[in-house]
């Protein structure tokens, strides 16, 4: 069931934040509310250390001596936490890997860590996502 209620805001803040949802598509403030309210809790489940999912995102020079080797050894330490992996050679050089992850907030952050250390790693990403409501 939807409950409304009203929020105050000063003028300026409100033009900000009307600008803010149009460039994101938004037709309406609520939902765009809804969406801020859910990423704050999907902060609060990742800071408590609860199941989570994500998607970590790599981007290596397959060239780089053992990376590819190294990338799967990382993964296949982690693999409890690995839900499926997606490569893609992005050029004649690079290669892109797309990795969703789930479980305990603390050990999915590790797995990205580890992965973004390796040396030939040119950029790592962890999207935290959830649904806002704890997994199980
Ligand atoms: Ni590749």
């Amino acid at each position: 069931m939807l409950k409304r209620f009203s929020i105050s805001l000063e003028d300026e803040l409100l033009s900000i934040f009307d600008e803010h949802i149009m460039a994101r598509s938004y037709t309406n403030r609520s939902e765009a509310i809804r969406d801020l309210i859910r990423k704050a809790f999907i902060k609060d489940e990742w800071q408590a250390d609860k199941m989570v999912m994500g998607v970590i995102s790599l981007v290596y020079d397959h060239h780089q001596h053992k990376l590819q080797e190294k990338v799967t050894l990382v993964q296949h330490d982690y693999h409890h936490h690995i839900v499926s992996t997606t490569h893609v050679h992005m050029d004649h050089d690079n290669c892109l890997e797309v990795i969703v992850v789930r479980g305990k907030a603390k050990e999915v952050q590790e797995l990205a860590d580890q992965l973004s250390a390796l040396r030939g790693v040119r950029d790592a990403n962890l999207a935290m996502s959830s649904t806002g409501e704890f997994l199980h």
